[in-house]
């Protein structure tokens, strides 16, 4: 009885202090256009249903922020966030709050405090010490591996020449998997060869477990999701995952400490330097939990957003015939007849298909939505309203980039529109698939490389055709619920 009572005031005080606060974060967004909104639950009705009309919902919300200064409010459970779709407003949070919201924190379990989702402090001294690894004079190191995987790929396409049509992305993920994995640990995995390994597996599961639990919102609070039989199957697959990678950190470790035995300069010629390789005897000496959080996080991140954006645009080029056909001359203007991989002065050439990349991302962006912690009251100047500390703001990079920043045809396919002359009088945060500011993509370049190489064999070795890419649905990323689909023809050049 008298823990009961000590409860039930615990929940009076709260409910009391959150309806003070709940006033002052109203008052100070009144301003803001808000869809009407439930009891208890806010506007929590719009993650109900499955995830294609979850993100008809957010487009809801998009257009209701359009026409308001492009900002609207949602109210999820006691929680206020701000949806922005202005480039503006969005750079304003982008630069100024840095700490991630608190939905990320489902990847905590998995991902510890790789950059991803680490707290802002310990982020700001360790992106310092990443940066350099990801600088194009790296990346660049890794052409080869792109060049040799991507000749896999071609390979392993040539059985749906001239078949049905197809959905490309599981081939695509699996180069770009072994791709990530051997510039990443320095492991070649052999996933194009053999995509059915109990690692992959397990990834596979905590994804589709984590995916789950982001959309609905009665698996959100840890004490539901601990009844359930994915918090069991989450951790299972999880410690799978991380025994996976802390064997392949132990190893590196003792190959590093030899090395310095044996006072082997970390330069050896003609030997793969991985990203864990360059993560050994830095300025900030990191443990081995901490090297497995950043090398998971690296290769979680890095892997279906690459793989995504690739089939997107193969996609597109298989609708829009005409760009295909500017994209292979491109292609013959640098390479002539040749198959071989691209190299670093062959990828600065590919001007043309780098535009119809950035537009594929623009249309189709793969990390729809940003959400970070206001954790200062901070001033939006378009929607001209000073967002209160405890918000949550929500980016919509998918609504950004379909708004009138991009003129009225904004839903046309128009590679065309990057062109310098096109872009100048631009917002710079019109564009923003790889997010904006400090904590925005540290692997864009690197991710650039990838697509860039792999775009540029598929073209060359096979014509695509595509129907429309049809209905999308949001999890992490964004899908199309009947996949990456095209047909493929031999080209003879
Ligand atoms: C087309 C490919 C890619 C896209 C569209 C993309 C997009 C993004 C976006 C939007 C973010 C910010 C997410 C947020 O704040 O919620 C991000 C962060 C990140 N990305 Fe990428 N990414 C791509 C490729 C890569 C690659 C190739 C790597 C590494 C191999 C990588 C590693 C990371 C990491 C580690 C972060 C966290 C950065 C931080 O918080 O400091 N990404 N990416």
């Amino acid at each position: 009885m008298i823990i009961l009572a000590i409860i039930f005031i615990a929940v009076c005080i709260y409910w009391i202090y959150w309806l003070a606060h709940a006033r002052r974060m109203d008052r100070m967004t009144k301003s803001l256009p808000v869809l009407p909104t439930l009891p208890l639950i806010g506007n929590g009705s719009l993650f109900l249903g499955d995830t294609q009309q979850i993100l008809k919902n957010l487009w809801t919300v998009a257009n209701l922020a359009f026409k308001h200064k492009n900002s609207a409010k949602l109210w999820l459970g006691p929680k206020l966030y701000v949806a922005i779709g202005d480039p503006g407003d969005a750079q304003v949070v982008l630069e100024n709050c840095l700490d991630k919201d608190v939905v990320y924190r489902f990847l905590r379990p998995w991902l510890g405090h790789g950059l991803f989702v680490a707290p802002v402090n310990l982020w700001k001294t360790h992106r310092k010490v990443l940066l350099p690894v990801f600088h194009n004079k790296v990346v660049e190191e890794y052409l080869g591996v792109i060049a040799e995987q991507a000749d896999v790929l071609i390979d392993r396409l040539a059985e749906r020449i001239d078949g049905e049509k197809f959905d490309m992305l599981k081939y695509i993920t699996a180069c770009t998997l072994d791709i990530v994995f051997e510039t990443a640990m320095g492991e070649r995995m052999g996933v194009q060869q053999s995509p059915d390994t109990p690692y992959l597996r397990a990834r596979h599961t905590v994804m589709t477990i984590l995916n789950m639990r982001l959309f609905k919102v009665w698996l959100q609070p840890d004490c539901l999701f601990n009844l359930t039989q994915y918090a069991k199957q989450q951790k299972d697959n999880i410690d799978l995952t991380h025994k996976f990678t802390d064997e392949v950190v132990q190893k590196r470790r003792l190959e590093y400490e030899e090395n310095k035995k044996k006072n082997i300069v970390k330069e050896q010629r003609g030997k793969l330097r991985a990203v864990l390789d360059l993560l050994f005897g830095r300025e900030i000496e990191f443990t081995d939990e901490q090297l497995r959080e950043h090398i998971d996080s690296i290769t979680i991140a890095g892997n279906d957003t690459t793989a995504l954006v690739i089939a997107y645009t193969l996609v597109l080029l298989g609708i829009h015939q005409d760009a295909q056909e500017k994209v292979l001359a491109e292609q013959q203007s640098i390479f002539g007849t040749s198959t071989q991989g691209a190299t670093k002065d062959d990828l600065q050439k590919m001007h043309y298909l780098e535009r119809v990349i950035k537009e594929s991302m623009r249309l189709y962006t793969v990390v729809p939505i940003i959400a970070r912690n206001v954790d200062r009251d901070i001033y939006l100047p378009t929607c001209g309203v000073t967002l209160p500390a405890g918000t949550g703001a929500v980016i919509g990079a998918f609504a950004i980039h379909r708004s009138a920043a991009w003129g009225p045809d904004h839903d046309e396919f128009d590679p065309d529109r990057f062109l310098p002359e096109r872009s100048q009088t631009r917002h710079p945060a019109a564009f923003l698939p790889f997010s904006y500011g400090s904590r925005n993509c540290i692997g864009r370049n690197f991710g650039m490389l990838i697509m860039k190489s792999i775009i540029s064999s598929v073209v060359r070795s096979y014509k695509i055709e595509a129907d429309d890419i049809g209905p999308l649905k949001i999890e992490m990323l964004l899908f199309p619920i009947n996949g990456h689909l095209i047909k493929i023809s031999k080209r003879t050049l």
